[in-house]
């Protein structure tokens, strides 16, 4: 059996592009593995939440990540900054991690880019917490998108140097963890590319109802198949992958027979896809605000979750220190 892990970062709701290609096979892939989730809420740092704001982030994504189906009986699901041995081997591996290297990363460089009047230490030594967060519990597979996957690299790289430097062979290097071959990959409505926070084309999963018909009904489409069997424009095929997600056979046939024989109105399938996917979330969006609303639940949940991942995180740091040369006096 395989240890997976993954952190969640802790800043924005769920989309349906987060929960189809991760979360739902995070959700079968806990009762198939030894799997550990967290939320990244030290990463968080980085961009300086606000206080006020930075505890009811963390709350909301646990509620969210709860309601789509991690089970914390099953997995570990616990946050971040609960586990102090994290931070402790973060603090060992920076010893081993090169300023050169570091500053060669490309989400470090991205985000000289973008946050100028804030080029932290903690951006710069980011892979090496992930680092941290990975190896820890010995992951061997790490389920994450492309943008993470040179963070991953380093990590291998940081996992090898150390068993390298001390002559061990203890830290398993990990992997990245690609969801079988289908990859499943949400466009947005705005005509081209995928769904995403940044993108700000999100139809999230807390969304009110009428917040996802309006966000349905403004969906980039074009003036309708000119022609029988035309082909189709990226927009109406964006538009017909939602639908085949999100509605039953019958309901995607209906409108591609329609497409096909050019009888097709946009607006209905707008306001059928739209009604698919509230129905989709309706069940979900009740669990959100039932959970996040629970404090003794979560108060529970992050106990446990904490316990769990403590009990994994300290035996790893007790062997880290005896190799490094601490001894009990
Ligand atoms: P975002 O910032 O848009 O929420 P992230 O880059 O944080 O997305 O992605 C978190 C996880 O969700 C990743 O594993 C990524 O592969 C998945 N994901 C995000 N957007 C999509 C999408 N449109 N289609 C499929 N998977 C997605
Ligand atoms: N950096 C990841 C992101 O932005 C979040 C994260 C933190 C993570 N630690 C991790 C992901 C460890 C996988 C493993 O999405």
């Amino acid at each position: 059996m395989d240890t997976v892990l993954s952190g969640i970062r802790s800043t924005g709701n769920l989309h349906l592009g987060n929960y189809f290609g991760a979360v739902k096979n995070f959700v079968k892939m806990q009762h198939e593995n030894k799997c550990f989730f967290f939320v990244a809420d030290y990463h968080a740092l980085t961009t300086h939440p606000k206080p006020e704001n930075l505890h009811d982030n963390i709350r909301k994504v646990l509620s969210e990540y709860l309601a789509a189906g991690l089970d914390p009986e099953v997995a570990t699901l616990y946050i971040q900054s609960d586990v102090p041995e994290i931070m402790e081997l973060y603090l060992l591996l920076n010893m081993n991690a090169y300023v050169g290297e570091l500053e060669r990363t490309t989400t470090f460089k991205e985000k000289i880019r973008k946050q100028p009047e804030n080029v932290n230490a903690g951006l710069l030594t980011y892979p090496v917490l992930m680092c941290s967060d990975i190896i820890i519990h010995q992951a061997d597979k790490v389920p994450v998108g492309k943008d993470q996957e040179q963070n991953l690299e380093m990590a291998r790289k940081f996992a090898k140097r150390f068993n390298h430097m001390y002559g061990v062979e203890y830290f398993t290097l990990p992997e990245p963890y690609n969801f079988g071959e289908e990859l499943v990959k949400v466009p947005g409505l705005d005509g081209t590319g995928k769904m995403g926070k940044s993108e700000g084309n999100g139809l999230y999963l807390a969304d009110e109802p009428a917040a996802i018909r309006k966000k349905v009904m403004r969906a980039v489409t074009d003036a309708g198949p000119q022609e029988p069997n035309a082909p189709m424009a990226e927009p109406i095929a964006n538009l017909f992958y939602l639908l085949e997600l999100l509605s039953t056979p019958d309901t995607v046939k209906h409108f591609k027979d329609s497409y096909n024989d050019c009888s097709i109105r946009y607006g209905d399938l707008k306001k059928q896809l739209a009604e698919d996917i509230i129905a989709f979330n309706a069940p979900i969006r009740e669990r959100i605000h039932e959970i996040y609303n629970d404090s003794d639940y979560l108060r529970k949940v992050v106990k446990m979750g904490a316990e769990k991942a403590r009990e994994s995180a300290s035996k790893t740091v007790r062997e880290v220190r005896e190799i490094l040369g601490y001894r009990p006096f």
